[in-house]
């Protein structure tokens, strides 16, 4: 298969690329160490990748930001930023990607452990999170083709602890290795409407 893997230099894109690129034809996607730039805040951004990258088999995001603040210290702004990037810039990815995508093809989307279980300062996450997985479940039903559609929502990779470990406290860390076989069975098996829970 031929998959656009946006996000690819990060924690959760070098497991899956570690997991996909033994077997697959990998177009690796971000916004730095990349084959292909993109921001998917930006649609014309998207638009400019899909144009550049061509027909594909599959389309996965492990991209997207938000701002981890304690909420009463939440301003309309923070919010505002998860909403156009991890929300809308995956939503985009999928509006945008429909075309791209051989028959059969499919999407796979990337939330997390918050939208089940919040912690402290997580409230933008959990918020992002809730909303693309229930986009998946819906976009499931109408999108054409036998196009498919998945989330993968993990909880804290052991590979990020030393980065979000300090948020995380009282939660089993996952290895990204076992992240990625979400990441396979969207890709490589035939369900879609699916939010696969990694180590909750
Ligand atoms: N790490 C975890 O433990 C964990 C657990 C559950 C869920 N998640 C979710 O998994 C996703 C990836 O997390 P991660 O830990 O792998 O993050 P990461 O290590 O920071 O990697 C994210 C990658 O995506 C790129 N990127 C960020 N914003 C982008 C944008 N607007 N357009 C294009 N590329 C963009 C980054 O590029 P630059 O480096 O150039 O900015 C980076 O290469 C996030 O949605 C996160 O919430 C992560």
């Amino acid at each position: 298969m031929k998959i656009l893997l946006i996000g690819a230099a990060g924690t959760v894109g070098s497991a899956i690329e570690t997991e996909l690129g033994q077997r697959h034809d990998l177009v690796r996607a971000g916004r730095s160490n990349v084959d292909v730039q993109v921001d998917i805040a930006d649609p014309a951004s998207i638009r400019d990748l899909y144009r550049h990258v061509g027909k594909l088999d599959a389309v996965i995001c492990a991209a997207g930001s938000v701002v981890f603040k304690p909420l009463a210290e939440m301003a309309p702004a923070d919010f505002e930023l998860g909403l156009r990037d991890k929300l809308m810039g995956q939503v985009n990815l999928v509006l945008l990607g429909q075309e791209v995508l051989n028959e059969g093809g499919s999407f796979t989307l990337t939330t997390g452990i918050l939208s089940q279980s919040p912690i402290a300062s997580g409230a933008s996450a959990s918020l992002v999170n809730g909303a693309v997985d229930a986009f998946v479940r819906s976009a499931a039903i109408e999108l054409p083709r036998g196009l498919r559609i998945n989330s993968v929502s993990p909880t804290v990779l052991v590979e990020a602890l030393s980065t979000y470990g300090s948020y995380f406290r009282g939660f089993k860390a996952v290895p990204g290795a076992e992240v990625a076989l979400a990441y396979s069975r969207s890709v490589e098996g035939r369900q879609t409407g699916q939010n696969y829970q990694v180590g909750y």
